[in-house]
């Protein structure tokens, strides 16, 4: 190995910490194979690490005992030491069904005990020909997973299978279901997907439960993404908006989050005359245009003072890392701000170390890698810390894309076609039709019918049956359609355009 100058001086560095009585000896063998970048933050300088790479989709990570134990979303369970940064994998599950979402997805380790800890782990796999989502707890040994035993198994889909798990300090879990796709699931109190469900180790239903006899702890979500505590216990979620309204979510118990009947805020003629009928529970935040929100920390630590008491949000579709900085009544967002766009590509989930590190892992291996990915090296597991040093080059936070700007049909088509149906308008195949020579799309009125009302059978296009409904974009203003209508017309048909006056005489 070459010992670059920058590279001494970090080693050196991490000797002094270790020596000043650092509690977490963070080797960093292998930070010093790939160059640290720079990032600003507020006043001061992070430094910006790849302590693993070469993986498959890292999908949960956990820590425990100076390792973190993490998922990878084709069935393995890998181990990395922080202090040799030795990488081992603990399981290769053969029973895994992944095709694009589903897989292995979250892990989640036991905190306070003096026994082995239980590892919890969840995957979505064909039982007798159909889809499941099973939740499987091991013991760690510290060096192996060992007595694996099934507590419980729900419906599962090839697609919205969630989830996330978390175990607070009461040893009470906590299993984010998705909604399998299936519009009766999350308004059904009786059924355990589209649900945040709330367990004893075991599986069994805690006796102060909201719901006796009942798992359901709260429900009306869609396909949460991520999951944390704050340092008061206040449960937070980001999850999956459909064609709009991404969301965070402040989890009570018995509160109902509104899905399928209401998307994100509460603030349509439809949805204030349902809310008027019905308690639901607004998100807390949400973004439209989405931007596909993944795992969600919550960050305490005085290490890096300007992101105190915030939420920490990595995302897939807009590439980024977000800080949401809460308010002192700890369930409003003060400011949000954006790093990272783009740069390390998509990302999967985010984990707070002890010491005040943060790991994020990116998602470039998944199926739906964005232009320029994967890298090489990809996927990667990440090390932010606060930095001594004053770098000559750095990322900087980035400026958000005002919404109130007028976009023009490539800006609102990369917004919000692009993430489905790709920049080049050839889909993803089996999964998303392509735009390149649809006939529909030669058919204006009929592409303004379909971009207007959404599909809700499942098409078979040129005879590939796509198992997804595509969302309603109503939301969009007429002017907005036309131009993207007409973009995908130039681009992707035979260049007949439209005007937002032919789009408001098919809206009614
Ligand atoms: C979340 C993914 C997603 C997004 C975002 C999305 N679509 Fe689709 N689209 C689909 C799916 C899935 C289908 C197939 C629907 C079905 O089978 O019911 C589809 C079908 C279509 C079709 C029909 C293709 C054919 O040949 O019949 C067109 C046209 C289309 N979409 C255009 C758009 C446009 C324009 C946008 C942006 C405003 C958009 N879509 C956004 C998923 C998406």
């Amino acid at each position: 190995m070459i010992y670059q100058p920058k590279s001494i001086f970090i080693f050196l560095l991490c000797c002094t910490f270790l020596i000043t009585g650092c509690q977490q000896s963070t080797g960093d063998f292998k930070v010093q194979e790939v160059p640290v970048e720079y990032l600003k933050a507020g006043q001061g300088f992070l430094e910006v690490s790849t302590v693993a790479q070469g993986l498959d989709v890292p999908w949960g990570m956990d820590y425990v005992d100076n390792k973190v134990l993490f998922t990878e979303i084709k069935g393995k369970v890998k181990e990395l030491n922080l202090s040799t940064g030795e990488l081992r994998t603990l399981l290769d599950l053969t029973d895994v069904y992944t095709r694009t979402t589903p897989g292995l997805l979250d892990i989640a380790i036991q905190k306070n005990t003096k026994d082995d800890p239980f590892v919890f782990i969840n995957y979505t796999k064909k039982q007798d020909s159909i889809l499941v989502s099973t939740l499987i707890r091991y013991q760690y040994t510290g060096s192996e997973l060992i007595n694996r035993k099934e507590i419980l198994t729900v419906a599962g889909a090839s697609g919205h299978n969630g989830s996330r798990l978390l175990i607070d300090e009461k040893n009470i879990l906590y299993w984010a279901t998705g909604d399998v796709a299936d519009n009766k699931m999350a308004q059904d109190s009786t059924t355990l997907n589209g649900k945040v469900l709330r367990m004893n180790l075991d599986g069994s239903v805690p006796t102060d439960n909201p719901i006796p006899n009942s798992l359901v702890y709260a429900w009306g979500f869609r396909n949460i993404q991520g999951m944390t505590f704050d340092k008061d216990a206040n449960l937070f979620t980001a999850e999956h908006g459909d064609a709009i309204e991404d969301e965070v979510n402040w989890v009570r118990p018995l509160h109902n989050y509104g899905w399928p009947l209401i998307e994100g805020m509460h603030d349509t003629d439809e949805e204030l005359a349902i809310v008027s009928k019905t308690k639901m529970t607004e998100p807390i935040k949400s973004w439209t245009p989405v931007i596909a929100p993944a795992g969600m920390a919550y960050y305490n630590h005085d290490q890096i003072a300007a992101w105190k008491n915030a939420l920490l949000l990595v995302t897939l579709k807009s590439q980024t890392f977000r800080v949401l900085n809460l308010n002192s009544d700890q369930h409003t967002i003060k400011e949000e701000h954006i790093y990272f766009g783009k740069h390390f590509g998509r990302m999967r989930a985010v984990l707070v170390l002890p010491n005040g590190d943060i790991l994020l892992s990116t998602s470039n291996r998944d199926w739906n890698p964005q232009p320029g990915f994967p890298k090489e090296n990809d996927d990667r597991i990440l090390r932010i810390r606060a930095s001594k040093e004053q770098p000559k080059e750095f990322l900087q936070e980035d400026v958000a894309i005002a919404t109130s700007e007028k976009q023009n049909g490539l800006v609102l088509f990369k917004n919000y076609c692009a993430s489905c149906h790709r920049e080049d308008g050839k889909g993803v195949e089996k999964t998303f039709p392509p735009l390149l020579n649809s006939t529909k799309i030669k058919d204006l009125p009929a592409f303004t019918k379909l971009l207007l009302e959404g599909t809700t059978d499942k098409q078979t296009i040129k005879g590939v049956r796509y198992e997804q409904n595509m969302a309603s974009f109503k939301f969009l203003k007429d002017v907005e359609l036309a131009e993207i209508i007409n973009y995908v017309s130039k681009s992707f048909g035979d260049k007949k355009t439209t005007t937002p006056k032919a789009v408001k005489a098919l809206r009614n």
